[in-house]
């Protein structure tokens, strides 16, 4: 461990990210005005059958003439087995994405099958190896929470895990997702928890899934604060309207980055009289709580560069 002054490198930031229907023309120029980390244009369950073919010809078009205003630029494509899934990249990397949204995963053997299709269409287009990012939809198959590690570290291109319940719901058959209360069944929130700690063990931002009542705005903060809470670090979003609140709950409060830059002073003059561990406010203050404080105030500072 560094001195209790070094702040880590900044992290990306990627609080919501706002899926929009890759077919449609109208929602798709309104994204970039929603003030999203990232745009997720969709290949997938929002666009229909028959719209397939039309939506990656779209998809394309808009990532190549489209000012995205600064926000990460990904597609979701369709899951391997659809057969759809290499023709998504091919037309899509045409329009030079940021990166790839990846559905359904079950194996690292998916993940290295799109890993492999992506270092060739980067060697075709000119663009550095290993540089189109990934990100992994990673609870959405029975199969994927027991591999979870596994596809986690197959790739370098990783660089997010998302969890999701509504595709693992229609695997395992489940008749419902949520309590009466809200809260998650057990074999959700072991999803859920499989997922934040992949992501931990591995370096990758643990991604909270999309709320879909978008009328429900203490709903949708509620369940995006305790996510935050727990070390989730964005959330997916499917209407504008509930991106600033994503935002704001996804970085630290004034109070918090108070609390973190004070907790910081006082370990900077106990570690200046040879003590690492230390009392604070009653109680006692070391490594964890000092690091923890570090990256309250990085990720304060990467939310200020990025909106200001
Ligand atoms: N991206 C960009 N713009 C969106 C949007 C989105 N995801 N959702 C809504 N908008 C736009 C609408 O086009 C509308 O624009 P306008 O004021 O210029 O007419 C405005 O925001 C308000 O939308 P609203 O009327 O409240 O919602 P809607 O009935 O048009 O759409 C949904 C509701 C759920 C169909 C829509 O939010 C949507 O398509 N969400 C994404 C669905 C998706 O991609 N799902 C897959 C991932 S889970
Ligand atoms: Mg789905």
């Amino acid at each position: 461990m560094g001195t209790p002054e070094t702040t880590p490198a900044a992290p990306r930031l990627r609080r919501s990210l706002l899926w929009v229907p890759g077919d449609d023309e109208k929602k798709l120029a309104k994204g970039p005005t929603a003030g999203a980390d990232a745009l997720v244009l969709d290949l997938e369950d929002a666009v229909v059958p028959s719209h397939k073919a039309k939506a990656r010809e779209i998809v394309r078009d808009t990532l190549r003439d489209m000012d995205f205003q600064g926000a990460e630029r990904l597609v979701r494509i369709n899951p391997l087995e659809t057969g759809l899934a290499l023709d998504d990249l091919t037309v899509t990397m045409a329009g030079a994405p940021d990166g790839y949204m990846i559905p359904k995963v079950r194996s690292e053997d998916d993940v290295r099958f799109i890993d492999h299709a992506l270092t060739n269409l980067e060697a075709m287009s000119g663009r550095p190896q290993g540089s189109v990012r990934l990100i992994m939809l990673a609870t959405e198959t029975p199969e994927a929470i027991l591999n979870i590690r596994r596809i986690a570290q197959a790739s370098l291109r990783s660089s997010g895990l998302m969890w999701a319940s509504e595709d693992l719901s229609n695997a395992i058959g489940a008749r419902r997702s949520r309590n009466d209360d809200g809260s998650l069944p057990d074999v959700f929130s072991f999803a859920r928890s499989a997922c934040l700690l992949a992501a931990a063990a591995t370096g990758m931002d643990p991604l909270d899934m999309p709320f879909f009542d978008f009328h429900d705005d203490a709903g949708l903060e509620r369940e995006a604060r305790e996510a935050a809470e727990i070390g989730f670090t964005g959330k997916g979003a499917i209407h504008p309207n509930q991106i600033p609140i994503i935002n704001r709950v996804f970085v630290p409060s004034d109070e918090e980055v108070e609390e973190a830059d004070a907790l910081l002073l006082a370990a900077t003059e106990a570690f200046a009289q040879g003590q690492a561990a230390f009392v604070y406010k009653g109680a006692m203050v070391d490594a964890p709580h000092i690091n923890r404080a570090r990256k309250i105030v990085a990720r304060a500072k990467t939310a200020k560069e990025r909106t200001s």
